[in-house]
């Protein structure tokens, strides 16, 4: 059975290169740390998360009602699963397992859209159950990094429905050409966005839900009090100045660079599946659970793929990481695959 909690955090061990988290390597800017850590001087009072609830609305040109700040993009997937009574919630796949996680446990019937690599992963709205009155797809999607067109998306959306798109990937793109974050007309969406990938913040929990008001106050009802720290809310106000969305785009697009890197290092019996636009890469190779083994015992961490409904053992999610690390990365993925054991020899 697939452990829906399996994340890319379990395959790190001391010495091993992380290519298996898919958060940026290296810390937070240092003018974001020097927010952080003056933000603890205001510790002592309860959270205010006025500033940062007007500063990212101003930032999606949405009214601050449409704005639900969140411990971490994984806290709207609970509150979703908490607020909603859904007849029947259809989660796409291979995907994020969270969300899945949140309405099992909340005991919602779910099915699974599986998509299919022959499609190159990319997503058949029609695969999708006319009568899901909740829709989750993630976009970019984690694990396959493939982009979505949001036209596709826009046609999930329908009366009676909600269509939750998670976007925690999407500032990996440069341009956010496919983001619906901005997009107030579609009934029943609802945006997930997460600061953890693009700023380092994993261990921070800090990310915003962007949606009607109507949508955003049935899942705050179901919040804790106080659920966003004061250096979380501190971050949203600085994560969401121009300056700051612009040294975003300039990583996103240094990403895109350094994956064009990785790609072209890739060996030939590691094939690239889906078209990857995000900052990981989904890879296919033969005899994958030795691979990655080998890959340890040789010093690096990569994802598996396996705890992904739709993906098998053979699935491997890399990170995209600078072109030095990706270069010393893809020498010792050729090497593991030149050494594959003859199968003749094998008893
Ligand atoms: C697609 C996707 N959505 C959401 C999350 C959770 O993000 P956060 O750290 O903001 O809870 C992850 C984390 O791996 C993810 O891969």
């Amino acid at each position: 059975m697939t452990d829906l909690h399996h994340h890319g955090d379990a395959e790190l061990a001391p010495g091993l290169v992380d290519l298996a988290v898919n958060v940026r390597a290296d810390a937070p800017p240092a003018w974001l740390r020097a927010v952080l850590h003056a933000s603890i001087d205001a510790a002592s009072s309860y959270p205010d998360p006025a500033p940062a609830r007007t500063a990212v609305a101003a930032a999606h040109g949405r009214p601050v009602d449409e704005v639900l700040l969140t411990a971490g993009a994984a806290e709207t997937f609970v509150l979703l699963a908490r607020a909603l009574r859904p007849r029947l919630a259809a989660v796409v796949h291979p995907s994020f397992t969270e969300p899945e996680a949140a309405l099992d446990a909340a005991g919602h019937p779910v099915t699974r859209v599986v998509l299919r690599a022959a499609d190159g992963w990319r997503l058949d709205p029609a695969a999708v159950p006319e009568e899901a009155d909740l829709v989750v797809v993630g976009n970019p999607t984690n694990p396959t990094s493939v982009l979505h067109p949001a036209a596709d998306l826009v046609d999930l959306a329908r009366p009676g429905r909600v269509l939750v798109v998670d976007e925690a990937f999407a500032d990996t793109v440069p341009g956010e050409p496919e983001s619906l974050a901005d997009r107030r007309d579609v009934p029943g969406l609802v945006v997930v966005r997460s600061l953890t990938k693009t700023w380092g913040l994993a261990g921070l929990r800090v990310g915003y839900a962007l949606g009607s008001a109507a949508l955003v106050a049935r899942l705050a009802a179901h919040q804790p009090r106080w659920p966003v720290s004061t250096p979380a809310l501190a971050a949203l106000v600085a994560c969401s100045t121009p300056a700051a969305r612009a040294e975003a785009e300039a990583g996103a697009r240094d990403l895109d660079r350094w994956r064009a890197a990785l790609l072209a290092g890739l060996p030939p019996a590691a094939v690239v599946e889906g078209d990857p636009r995000s900052s990981f890469v989904l890879l296919r190779v033969p005899d994958g659970v030795r691979v990655r083994q080998a890959l340890r015992d040789s010093g690096w961490a990569v994802r598996r793929g396996d705890t992904f409904p739709g993906l098998t053992g053979d699935h491997l999610r890399v990170a995209v990481r600078r072109p030095e690390v990706t270069a010393a990365f893809t020498a010792a993925l050729t090497d593991v695959l030149v050494s594959a054991p003859n199968p003749e020899e094998v008893p």
